[in-house]
Order: C-alpha cells, then sequence, then structure tokens
C-alpha cells in the first residue's frame, strides 16, 4: 500500500548546538565534563561550529527540505548581561546558510545546556530564571527573526528534570529531588510564556512552540488497576503537565518520540520489552508508540505537531530504514486518524555527542569520523531521500 504525505510537508532532521558545534566553553555541560561529574567531554564534538556549511549542502544532498539546529544561550550572553555580538552574528550567518539553500529552519533556543552563569545561580529552581531567559530570547528575536520559520523556546523541559533533578545523571546532578524537579518543569513553563509573549511582540508573525519527550506507557497488565493509574499518573508528568501549563500560548507541539515504557507499580526502563528489536543502547523499537503518542497529544492540545525529533542508535546502520518506514508508517496513521502533522525531523544529521553517554552512540543519519572529521552519508539517509523525494512510500505489512 502507498503511504502519501500532503504536500508541503516538512522533511529534513535535527541536531542541538552542544552535541555538534563543540567548544562549548561557557556553558554548564562544559563545566561537567571537565569536572568529571559526567563520564565523557564533548571537546570539539562535530567541528560543525565551523563546518555548518559543508554539512547543510550535504542535508540538501539528501533530499532534506528543512533543518532543526539550536542557537547557545551558552554562547551568546557567556557572562551574565553581557551579550556577545560575534556570537549572535555567528548565527545569523548559520540560519541565512539554511535560507540560501532553501532549508526551512527550526531553532530551538534552549536544548538542555544552560550558561554556567546561569546554573551557579541555581539553575531553573531560581526565581528568576524565567525573567534571565526572556531577556536573552528577547536579544536575539530581531537578529535572528528574518531567518526563522519556526521558534522552538525548550527542548524536552521533562527531560532537563528528570535527568538533572531525579537520575542525577546530568548537571546539576540532583538525585531524586522530586519536588524541585516539578519546580524546574513549571519554571520552564513559564518561561516559555514569557518567551512566547516577547516573540509576538517583536516579531509579529512568528510561530512559536517548544518540544516535548513523549513516553508511550503502558500497563504490564491493563487489566490491573494499579498498572492502570501508574500509566496515567507517569503520563501526566512525561506528556501533559508541561504542555498543560503553557495551555494556549503556543503554535505548535514539536513531538519527539523515542520511548514505549512497561509500568507495574513502577516503570520498567527501556529494554524491557522483550519481543521488541532494540538500539545499540539498549532502547526497545516500538513504531505504535508513535502513533500512541501522537494521536494522544492531537486530541488534548489540538495544536499542529511537528515531530521534531525521532532515531535511534544503530552503528552499523542496518536497523535505520526499517525504523524510519515502520514509524512514518504508524505517523501516517496518526495522520488518517485526524491528527494535524506538519513534518518529521529525523534524529539526527550527523553522529554526535549524546550527553552522558559520550560519543559511542551513533544516532546520525551521516556518519562521523572523530579523528578525521571526515563525514560519510549512511545508507539510510538514501532510503530516507527516496521517501522524501517521493512524499512517501510503499509499505508492505
Ligand atoms: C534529545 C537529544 C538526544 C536524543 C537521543 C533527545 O531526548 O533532545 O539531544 O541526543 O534524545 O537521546
Amino acid at each position: 500500500m502507498r503511504v502519501e504525505f500532503p504536500e508541503g510537508f516538512r522533511w529534513g532532521a535535527a541536531t542541538a548546538a552542544h552535541q555538534v558545534e563543540g567548544d562549548n566553553t561557557n556553558s554548564d555541560w562544559w563545566h561537567a565534563e571537565r569536572n568529571g561529574t559526567v563520564p565523557y567531554a564533548s571537546g570539539s564534538a562535530c567541528e560543525h561550529y565551523s563546518r555548518y556549511e559543508s554539512d547543510l549542502d550535504t542535508a540538501v544532498e539528501i533530499g532534506h527540505n528543512s533543518h532543526r539546529l539550536s542557537v547557545e544561550w551558552a554562547r551568546i550572553e557567556p557572562v551574565q548581561g553581557e551579550f556577545d555580538e560575534v556570537q549572535i552574528a555567528h548565527y545569523v550567518d548559520v540560519l541565512r546558510a539554511l535560507k540560501d539553500r532553501g532549508l526551512t529552519s527550526y531553532v530551538t533556543l534552549h536544548h538542555f545546556t544552560n550558561p554556567l552563569w546561569f546554573a551557579a545561580q541555581g539553575g531553573w529552581t531560581n526565581r528568576e530564571a524565567p525573567a534571565h531567559f526572556e531577556r536573552y530570547v528577547a536579544r536575539i528575536a530581531g537578529p535572528l527573526a528574518p531567518y526563522v520559520d519556526y521558534w522552538l523556546t525548550f527542548n524536552e523541559p521533562t527531560t532537563v528534570a528528570q535527568q538533572g533533578y531525579l537520575s542525577g545523571e546530568w548537571p546539576p546532578h540532583a538525585r531524586y529531588a522530586a519536588h524541585k524537579a516539578l519546580r524546574i518543569i513549571d519554571r520552564q513553563a513559564l518561561a516559555h510564556k514569557l518567551a512566547y509573549r516577547t516573540l509576538h511582540r517583536l516579531v509579529p508573525d512568528a510561530v512559536v512552540g517548544y518540544t516535548v519527550a513523549l513516553v508511550n506507557w503502558r500497563p504490564i497488565d491493563p487489566g490491573s488497576a494499579i498498572h492502570r493509574r501508574m500509566t496515567r499518573i507517569l503520563t501526566y508528568f512525561t506528556n501533559y503537565r508541561f504542555s498543560d501549563q503553557v495551555g494556549d500560548e503556543t503554535d505548535l507541539i514539536g513531538a519527539q518520540y523515542y520511548f514505549t515504557v512497561l509500568t507495574s507499580w513502577r516503570p520498567r526502563y527501556p529494554g524491557a520489552i522483550t519481543t521488541a528489536e532494540k538500539s545499540d543502547l539498549g532502547w526497545d523499537i516500538v513504531p505504535e508508540g508513535m502513533y500512541d503518542v501522537v494521536t494522544d497529544i492531537w486530541r488534548r492540545y489540538r495544536k499542529p505537531i511537528h515531530v521534531t525529533e525521532n532515531g535511534l542508535a544503530d552503528a552499523d546502520d542496518s536497523r535505520r530504514e526499517r525504523f524510519l518506514l515502520a514509524h512514518l508508517r504508524e505517523l501516517h496513521r496518526a495522520m488518517e486518524d485526524g491528527a494535524d502533522v506538519r513534518g518529521y525531523l529525523h534524529w539526527s544529521l550527523l553522529d554526535n555527542f549524546e550527553w552522558a553517554f559520550g560519543y559511542a552512540p551513533r544516532f546520525g543519519l551521516i556518519s562521523v569520523d572523530y579523528d578525521t572529521q571526515r563525514r560519510s552519508i549512511r545508507p539510510s539517509a538514501r532510503a530516507f531521500e527516496r521517501i522524501i523525494r517521493s512524499n512517501g512510500f510503499d509499505w508492505e505489512e
């Protein structure tokens, strides 16, 4: 059967500054990497800071019509209140390079990393945090606006809460600090709303959203009331809490899907679904979860959805093509059932610095040899290109 996407559908890949640029020296992550509180160091990453033009050429070569990147607050405001014009000009150049290539741009304003000065004041637990964020957004809105199609204020606010305040694996390494985890979700929601208003005031035709990590929680025993209740509670915290607070103050939702997780009275972590295929990180590959989370978020919020991330660690590229087809088939099914989905951006364009896992996981459509910085287009990138160029594919169950 033919799976056909609507005309004008956005296709491409996503990146994030700290993971690809290199030398993000004024950020909390860089500091943690030096201290050894995270086990790996990002170093010069993919040197995308200087190689962005040829990387964007490759994105176009493999058919992409859209691209998502993040601008780095720690570069733009390295010292509180001091904005670096050279860095702002750099991002204007990067975004102009997208426009020169005809790429639709998705620009994330906060993708996990914070300026060190901001982290030193308590990060998102600080009452002043939303105001600091709003000032940064106000400062860059004008210069960047001519080149931005979609603004995304925050990337996965609940991941920041989970990794930084519950598991403690990411800066600031708080563990089981549930009240703080909730507070920082709420602070980021407030910061989003302030930024949303500021962007609309300064850039009247701005389209502004955020991204959310949608976890497809599933009760191990659907007949058990406890399992079902736990599923509802977890779904609320990961998938709804931030969006509920934002309310109507968003123009789109960036849906990111990686995980289907089984729950009983407690979650069973990724890898627990024994029949599912797994990525190199042991994460279960469950394409139907794409349908579940997208339809759920559509029914609850009725906002245009762009899939701003979805992907897997697959170093030998043996599963990525099938992964793409199966997830896109499920996304399409959600659209057939009414979800207003406007685009699909794969994670990621390039292999990159996978946070606390370092450089081992390979998420790229394009592989990177970190010794030579040589890029090679993976076969799955060509398969994705064929999908994009025909705006669909033939699907066999
Ligand atoms: C994040 C990316 C990350 C990817 C794979 C998402 O949660 O936005 O930065 O690399 O997942 O783990």
